[in-house]
């Protein structure tokens, strides 16, 4: 009896520790394709923010040859608002950038429970044939109520419309929170306004409906069953659009344009 029972439990011991080498070893052997996968959907997501895809459509070959032609990666200094040339943009990580204390500063309390910032951020300018600017792509991230959303707001050339909204990574629930990926909600987005007449941010999402673009052009309907993840957009855009995260890069586009 005594020796059966070893014999079990030393069998399940074998195939305990086969499937953790089998396992271990594919996420190892694939670590390189799932970078490649999240790298390819994060820039999906960026073509799909500026309004060059609609949700879930990856472009054809031509078509994001003509995308990627507009769209110019630069690296701006948070602080300032300027590009910053001595930081390659093929190779900067701004998630690791913002980790590391040597690249990276702490800031005050704020409602999308950001701790740190980056010192520098890669943002995508959207110009046409003559160069003149036809809008930006800027990264943003922000707590909902599980998870961390890593996602792009991209405004018109007037930096003031929003033309899409996109998360690229978030661990909301699904059904609830996870809905920020739903194309019908992020289809409420575009034409909504993120600053007031006076230059303050005013973009919101609500508890509930909103209503149409011209009924509520700084408002977006809430995630229903979700209030905490839809307030998290809502804080994460506030941060992000305001002096703390792009307004000093904003206000230089708009010196820009004038
Ligand atoms: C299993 C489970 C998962 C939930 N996931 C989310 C979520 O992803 N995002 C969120 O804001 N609320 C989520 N909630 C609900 C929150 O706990 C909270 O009740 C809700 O945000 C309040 O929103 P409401 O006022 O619209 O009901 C979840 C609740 C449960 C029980």
């Amino acid at each position: 009896m005594q020796r059966n029972a070893t014999y079990v439990l030393g069998f399940a011991a074998i195939v305990c520790v086969v499937c953790a080498v089998v396992v271990s070893s594919a996420a190892v052997v694939l670590k390189d394709r799932q970078d490649a996968n999240l790298a390819a959907y994060r820039e999906q997501n960026v073509l799909e923010a500026a309004g060059f895809s609609e949700p879930g459509q990856p472009l054809s070959g031509d078509e994001l040859t003509a995308a990627a032609a507009r769209l110019t990666p630069v690296v701006i200094d948070l602080d300032t608002g300027d590009l910053n040339a001595t930081v390659d943009v093929a190779t900067f990580d701004q998630r690791r950038a913002s980790t590391d204390p040597a690249t990276s500063r702490s800031v005050d309390a704020n409602q999308a429970r950001i701790v740190r910032i980056p010192n520098q951020a890669l943002v995508y300018e959207l110009r046409d044939d003559a160069g003149n600017l036809d809008g930006v792509v800027l990264p943003i991230e922000g707590k909902g109520l599980w998870s961390t959303l890593y996602g792009f707001v991209a405004l018109e050339a007037d930096l003031t419309t929003i033309r899409g909204l996109t998360y690229f990574e978030q661990k909301e629930t699904a059904g609830l929170g996870g809905e920020v990926d739903n194309p019908r909600w992020k289809a409420l987005w575009p034409g909504r306004r993120a600053f007031d007449e006076t230059g303050a941010t005013a973009i919101e999402v609500l508890k509930g409906a909103a209503g149409t673009v011209e009924e509520a052009p700084y408002e977006v309907d809430g995630l229903s069953g979700a209030t905490i993840t839809s307030r998290g957009v809502t804080y994460m855009l506030q941060f992000w659009l305001g002096d703390e995260g792009f307004g000093p890069y904003l206000d230089r586009l708009r010196e820009e344009t004038i």
